[in-house]
């Protein structure tokens, strides 16, 4: 079993939270939903490069702790956070007949965990939902906060609501397979947070060289442990 390295509670009174962070949480996804939530049933929102890397581990998980589900993979990229895409997970989630206290998972980057966010919300008048991150900017800064929704061709993240997860489950070991220029996405917000109003955590921020990137890892993943705590969550 891996080690949950931070677990980080938000407070929110009837909407408060857990926040996971540790290696191979993917991996014990099953025990981890079957202890809080039992009884539900799962669909899985996810796109098409993480339903490769990371959706197989989940599945065993779920499946290893008998926990059903169900999966909608959608492509990958910006344009997924649009209303087509965002009607065809909301069909999925009605066809796979997940009921209101079912519990849908958000498996990816910002971009499906605001979409999969805001199916959550609209669906059955709002189902719950667990954000499982998988890219480094979702790890540090989209999954928290409970914004979620979708782009309009009037602008960005326009049509949307607040709506926060049961649970998020951060899987540092799912960033190792991350392309240099998405972890440096990621990154660039980490030391952002340290610009603004840390110094001393800015200070720890590593520069980091997109070539020598797998070296950079370990002392990133250090970085991202703590910034739960500094950002006061
Ligand atoms: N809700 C919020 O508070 C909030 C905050 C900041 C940004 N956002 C939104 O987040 C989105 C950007 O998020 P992003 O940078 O994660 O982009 P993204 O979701 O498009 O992910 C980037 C790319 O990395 C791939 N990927 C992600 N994790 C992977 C993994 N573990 N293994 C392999 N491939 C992986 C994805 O398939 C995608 O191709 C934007 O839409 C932005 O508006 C939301």
């Amino acid at each position: 079993m891996a080690d949950i390295a931070h677990r980080v509670h938000v407070a929110l009174g009837g909407r408060a939270y857990d926040i996971l962070i540790g290696d191979q949480l993917l991996d014990m996804a099953g025990p981890i939903l079957a202890e809080r939530f039992p009884g539900r049933r799962y669909g899985i929102i996810t796109d098409d490069n993480v339903a490769k890397a990371q959706l197989p581990r989940l599945l065993a998980s779920l499946d290893a702790a008998g926990l059903a589900h169900s999966e909608i993979v959608l492509p990958a990229g910006e344009a997924t956070k649009s209303w087509p895409l965002l009607g065809q997970a909301v069909e999925g989630i009605l066809t796979a007949r997940l009921e209101r206290g079912d519990l849908i998972i958000a498996l990816g980057g910002g971009v499906i965990g605001d979409l999969a966010g805001f199916a959550a919300a609209i669906v059955r008048r709002g189902m719950g939902f667990v954000q499982m991150p998988a890219s480094l900017l979702a790890q540090v800064d989209s999954s928290v906060g409970g914004k979620t929704g979708v782009n309009s061709p009037f602008g960005k993240n326009l049509i949307g609501s607040f709506h926060q997860p049961q649970l998020v489950l951060a899987d540092l070991s799912a960033l190792d397979a991350l392309d240099a220029r998405q972890f440096a996405a990621g990154y660039a917000e980490v030391v952002k947070y340290g610009l603004i109003d840390d110094e001393e955590f800015f200070s720890g921020s590593k520069p980091i060289r997109l070539r020598s990137l797998p070296a950079a890892r370990p002392g990133a993943r250090r970085l991202l442990a703590a910034v739960p705590t500094r950002r006061g969550w």
